[in-house]
């Protein structure tokens, strides 16, 4: 098989399939042993690590697993306009929420403080730390990063939701990207144009890619067995990135609540949503979600997840799930509660 329909020699792992990283708390060092374990590529998302916390993480990895894992960054982790949030606009936000806040008995919290982009830093741990395989969403990092990794013999994978992304970072010298369908769990990771106007499907932008691109298309979005990877395969992708059905497992980082509303009839629906974080993401619905609007002006990443981090706690605490963004992509309907080990022996039945 030519390098651009295997990965496995390039990646180091004996099956191609890996685990969807999850950022924001939900990966787990479990996890991703269990499935670099099986053959496949564990992946951790640890956007919202602290660089010092990142660095302890990739070793308890390491203790945990001596297989190939991946580690996740997000290369954009503040939106530009945080800067800029006025007065005003936190204003207009409030008034929107407080029907919300109302309802449970909690004042509007004040206007958080802005963020600072960690990821620079990260990245210096990650040139450090060499796990086999880095990848980004949200944008691509600057070519030093990216020639170090080469030189370093760390495997880059990039993120794309258009052709036109994907080419980029073709350009930019990526070793593979993973065509993110519109149907998976988790944040859009646009990064050319907003998310709204990038939502192609994962069976049209798989085969868009592996007919445009020269390099290994990895296929993200709705698979979730056998039957998704084979169809996968079948438009040339050279792997695929399963999350929702990780996150349902055992191993995963996600609270026992979220498991059991991935694997009952609530993800029957869900959502594309701003209200939780500022950027564009699939959850499954939910009353905040049917109570804002989708076009609704919310702050900027990450001011909109500081806003709401209120409401969550308040959540958690009083067990009102239905406020609580339990994140799962379209094919969580078909997920079952399993253990990693199970999942990675029904996906690897797709692989004919
Ligand atoms: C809760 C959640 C968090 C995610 N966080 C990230 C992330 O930080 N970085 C990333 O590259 N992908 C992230 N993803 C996307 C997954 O890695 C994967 O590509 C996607 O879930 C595949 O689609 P599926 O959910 O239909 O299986 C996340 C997905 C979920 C469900």
């Amino acid at each position: 098989m030519d390098s651009k329909h295997n990965i496995n020699s390039l990646l180091g792992i004996r099956y191609p399939i890996l685990q969807g990283p999850f950022g924001g708390g939900l990966s787990s060092v479990k996890l991703v042993a269990a499935v670099s374990d099986a053959g496949g590529l564990g992946g951790y998302g640890g956007y919202q690590l602290e660089p010092q916390a990142l660095a302890e993480m990739i070793t308890d990895i390491r203790n945990a697993t001596d297989k190939p894992f991946n580690i996740n960054l997000w290369v954009n982790d503040t939106d530009a306009a945080s800067a800029n949030y006025t007065d005003d606009a936190y204003l207009q936000l409030c008034k929107l929420f407080e029907p919300i806040f109302k309802e449970q008995g909690l004042a509007l919290p004040s206007k958080p403080a802005n963020a600072i982009s960690k990821f620079e830093q990260q990245a210096e741990i990650v040139l450090c730390m060499k796990p086999a395989v880095f990848s980004f969403v949200f944008g691509i990092p600057d070519t030093v990063i990216l020639q170090d990794c080469r030189k370093l013999g760390i495997k880059t994978i990039g993120a794309a939701t258009t052709i036109d992304e994907a080419i980029a970072l073709e350009e930019a010298g990526v070793d593979a990207i993973v065509a993110s369908g519109f149907e998976a769990g988790g944040h859009r990771p646009s990064f050319l144009k907003p998310a709204y106007e990038s939502l192609h499907g994962s069976f049209a932008l798989t085969r868009i890619l592996t007919e445009h691109l020269n390099i290994p298309i990895i296929a993200a979005g709705g698979i979730a067995d056998a039957k998704g990877v084979r169809a996968a395969m079948a438009l040339g992708a050279a792997g695929v990135q399963v999350g929702t059905a990780f996150l349902a497992t055992d191993e995963s980082g996600a609270t026992d609540k979220h498991k059991d509303a991935l694997t009952s009839d609530k993800s029957r629906h869900t959502t594309l949503t701003k209200v939780y974080t500022g950027r564009l993401g699939r959850v499954l619905s939910n009353i905040v979600t049917q109570l804002i609007p989708q076009d609704a002006s919310t702050a900027p990443f990450p001011l909109q997840t500081t806003f709401m981090s209120t409401l969550r706690k308040h959540a958690t605490e009083t067990g009102n799930e239905d406020l609580i963004a339990y994140w799962g992509g379209q094919i969580a309907a078909i997920t079952k509660r399993q253990t990693a080990q199970a999942l990675m022996q029904e996906l690897i039945a797709g692989l004919d």
